[in-house]
């Protein structure tokens, strides 16, 4: 049956080492027959969470009205989310952290959905893998499938492009 893909960008470098992945994430699941959308979170206007706690009364409403609702409607009804980072400073990028701050209203209603995680390193030193696995952790009943781990320009390096095809793909 077709799946519904969700998948998080965060690097500011659009066709970069871990936004590359993501296109191949979504070709391979494009190709496998699925439904799969790619949010550039640089190319999205949005501000922080604001900690109202407005999403927190039964409508779970965000009072702040931009195009982080849609996302979050998206990745309701996803089967497969995928979250891409760099790794800056040992860790996920402000944007993602930023984006999953304003997650707060579905953050523990994500339920049964398949977890990617892609991440871009310069140097293996370090990893993002923490914040994201943490941040995943509080949806119900998550399944961890792939982490991508891309160490340098991934434009020299086919292998690690065809095994994000390939996931996506039997995602
Ligand atoms: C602010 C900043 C912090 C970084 N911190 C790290 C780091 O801690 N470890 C590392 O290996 N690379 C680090 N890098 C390098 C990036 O992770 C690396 O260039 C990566 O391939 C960029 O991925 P992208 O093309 O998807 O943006 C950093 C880069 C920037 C701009």
């Amino acid at each position: 049956m077709a799946k519904k893909v969700v998948v998080i960008s965060s690097s500011p470098r659009k066709g970069g080492n871990s936004d590359t992945l993501c296109d191949e994430f979504v070709r391979g699941a494009v190709d496998g027959g699925n439904k799969a959308v790619k949010y550039f979170l640089e190319d999205i206007e949005f501000d922080s969470c604001k900690a109202c706690m407005s999403c927190k009364t039964p409508e779970r409403e965000c009072y702040q009205d931009d195009q982080i609702s849609l996302i979050l409607d998206d990745m309701m009804e996803a089967d497969v989310i995928v979250y891409a980072t760099p790794v800056y400073y040992y860790s996920m990028t402000g944007t993602l952290k930023r984006f999953f701050d304003r997650c707060y209203p579905i953050f523990n209603h994500l339920e049964n959905k398949d977890y990617y995680i892609i991440t871009a390193v310069g140097s293996s030193n370090g990893n993002a893998l923490t914040g994201i696995r943490d941040f995943i952790s509080f949806s119900v009943n998550p399944t961890e499938k792939a982490v991508f781990t891309v160490v340098g320009d991934v434009s020299t390096q086919d292998d690690i492009k065809s095994e994000v095809y390939r996931a996506g793909r039997h995602c």
